[in-house]
């Protein structure tokens, strides 16, 4: 069977043996082909996201959370004045986003770490966390670290923002498409060690709000922002209150 979504893309069956072996190694393994498949965040969302993040005044630093081969930290290099990391724990991923970064526009410092997101050890470090395409590979287990993690990371009166939308309705074929993923994940994931971790529907509009104010966040949805084909997307600010 031939490449999946692009000619130079990566087939199905090395999409296949990605997800049997575990998520950071599954990564390495298609690094070189990520940005050609749909799971890169693609460049219209990333601009929505960069007007409501420059609407809340001058970046000094931020950081990407999982940044992949680096679509979030093109988008905010250039609205920087310092520093911007990206932490990702697959490094084929990050030598991926070395070389994507090289020519970036802006001018802000790029560091790109090898690191879980499950266990951030940054402290009051960033005006800005972001992090995009990656919370299906956050499972309720791991949000508490994930999110205490970001919260620790921002300065008080910084900005984690995101893209999330509603859920589906039930007769959508968004909605059985992503219950048939799920459930196919879930047994394989019953009876393969590692476990490949990689979930639609998760950190979904209105559920993750109450999720973000339990770990002490101020939260604001940001609808119609979103060029198309986005327009349902909502960017989702949630700012460490002073
Ligand atoms: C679907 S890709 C998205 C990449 C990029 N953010 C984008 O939107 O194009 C998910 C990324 O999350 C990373 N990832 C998954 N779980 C992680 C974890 N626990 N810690 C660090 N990185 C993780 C993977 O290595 C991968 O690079």
């Amino acid at each position: 069977m031939g490449a999946m979504f692009h000619p130079d893309g990566p087939t199905f069956m090395e999409l296949v043996q990605q997800a049997l072996t575990s998520t950071e190694k599954g990564y390495d393994l298609i690094a070189r082909k990520f940005d050609r498949t749909p799971f890169r965040t693609p460049d219209g969302m990333l601009e929505g996201m960069a007007k409501v993040i420059a609407e809340g005044g001058p970046v000094g630093s931020a950081l990407d959370v999982c940044c992949g081969t680096g679509a979030a930290l093109g988008m905010l290099r250039p609205l920087c004045r310092d520093r911007v990391v990206g932490v990702d724990f697959s490094q084929g991923m990050l030598d991926e986003a070395g070389r994507r970064l090289a020519n970036a526009p802006g001018t802000a410092r790029v560091e790109l770490l090898r690191k879980n997101a499950f266990a951030l050890d940054f402290d009051r470090a960033f005006d800005v966390v972001t992090s995009v395409g990656a919370f299906g590979h956050v499972e309720p287990k791991d949000e508490a670290p994930f999110l205490e993690g970001i919260f620790r990371a921002l300065v008080p009166g910084g900005r984690f923002v995101f893209v999330t939308s509603e859920p589906p309705r039930w007769n959508t074929p968004a909605f059985w498409m992503a219950h048939g993923f799920n459930g196919v994940m879930r047994a394989r994931n019953s009876v393969l060690k590692p476990a490949f971790i990689m979930y639609y529907l998760t950190f979904l509009w209105p559920e993750v709000r109450g999720l973000l104010e339990r770990h002490g966040f101020r939260v604001e949805a940001r609808r119609n922002v979103l060029p198309a084909p986005f327009q349902r997307g909502i960017v989702v600010v949630a700012t460490r209150p002073v």
